[in-house]
């Protein structure tokens, strides 16, 4: 049996967490590609010699060509700059999509038949880009923001109600930016509704309010790492949230997660990416889950699916996209 070939493309905060989690998880073997000389040598050869106390096997490899990442089964996309303070992730656009369309050409050189996960900021727009380069099936062609968001949502409900994270399940739907969708009614603690536990604990008018902070705390999570770092933007838990989605991928698990999908008249959007829990398995994005929203979170989803768009246009109108 061959391992699987993990490329990650982009070597920098981001990537360097990415290829620890695959060594440490033995997921595959790993090659860092970066356009920095000499950088993602030094950092798998940092993480490798770690082998023998965290006790993995697989190879990692670093890489300034992209003849290195030849036949890779997945590719893990971070190449681009993140946000600085008082930065939205919009304002990455140009530069970021300038960068997405050469790794794009290099994916579909030389590991035409990967799945690709996209990290870059603003996510829904270069993963646009990116299937439109690659000219992949929309099953091989995914983002990762969801996942991340839900895991940020989970967490304050969790210190909120002073319950085990490993018990709540959150999820935020739409676009990976300042209009994503929490989802309230759905979010839970092993089965009960957290709008419930909360109404015990504070009555019904203060629980309202506090899931109301939590759901801005969510949205604007990103920004508030962005702002104490200073120098960058979060890196530990947006590695952590593609590690799960490859392996979902990787170890074929039938996972549900929030994952930036090509919908298809689902949602009442069509041929747009945007975040929606889907299926991830062997064959990538599975099946695209459709909840039966009410009409403020459709309303909400709506505003979200306007702001995609909106940079979608942004991107044509730059000729990123056709
Ligand atoms: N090809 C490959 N890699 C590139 C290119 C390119 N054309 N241009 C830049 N890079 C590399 C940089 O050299 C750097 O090592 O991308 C890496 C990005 O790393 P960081 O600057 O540390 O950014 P990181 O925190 O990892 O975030 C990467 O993910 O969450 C998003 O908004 C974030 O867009 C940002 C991306």
């Amino acid at each position: 049996f061959k391992r699987p070939k993990i490329a990650l493309i982009g070597g920098g905060q981001i990537g360097g967490v990415l290829a620890q989690l695959c060594a440490l998880r033995e997921l595959g073997d790993v090659v860092m590609f970066d356009i920095v000389q000499d950088m993602p040598q030094g950092k798998t050869l940092d993480i490798a010699e770690a082998s023998r106390i965290d006790g993995f096997d697989v190879k990692l490899s670093g890489t300034n060509s992209y003849e290195g990442i030849a036949g890779a089964d997945i590719c893990i996309v971070t190449a681009g700059l993140p946000r600085k303070p008082g930065m939205s992730r919009d304002d990455l656009l140009t530069t970021n999509a300038n960068i997405i369309k050469q790794v794009a050409e290099g994916i579909k050189t030389y590991a035409p038949d990967s799945f690709v996960i996209v990290i870059s900021n603003p996510l829904d727009a270069m993963v646009t880009l990116m299937k439109e380069v690659t000219g992949f099936p929309a099953n091989r062609v995914f983002g990762q923001a969801g996942v991340l968001d839900s895991s940020r949502f989970a967490t304050f409900i969790a210190w909120e109600l002073g319950v085990s994270v490993k018990d709540v399940n959150a999820l935020v739907l739409g676009g990976h930016g300042d209009t994503m969708v929490p989802l309230v009614r759905y979010a839970n603690v092993n089965g009960c509704p957290v709008m419930e536990l909360l109404e015990q604990k504070y009555g019904a008018e203060k629980a309202k309010e506090v899931m109301e902070e939590m759901v801005k705390r969510t949205r604007n999570a990103g920004g508030e790492v962005v702002a104490l770092l200073k120098t960058g933007s979060a890196f530990y838990s947006p590695a952590s949230a593609a590690i799960q989605m490859a392996e979902a991928v990787i170890k074929d698990e039938k996972r549900v997660l929030p994952v930036c999908a090509l919908l298809n008249g689902e949602y009442g959007v069509k041929n747009l990416y945007v975040g929606v829990p889907v299926v991830l398995g062997a064959n990538g994005v599975e099946k695209i889950i459709e909840l039966k929203l009410n009409e403020e979170e459709q309303k909400m989803m709506d505003v979200s699916v306007n702001a995609v768009k909106g940079l979608v246009e942004d991107m044509k109108r730059l000729g990123f996209l056709s």
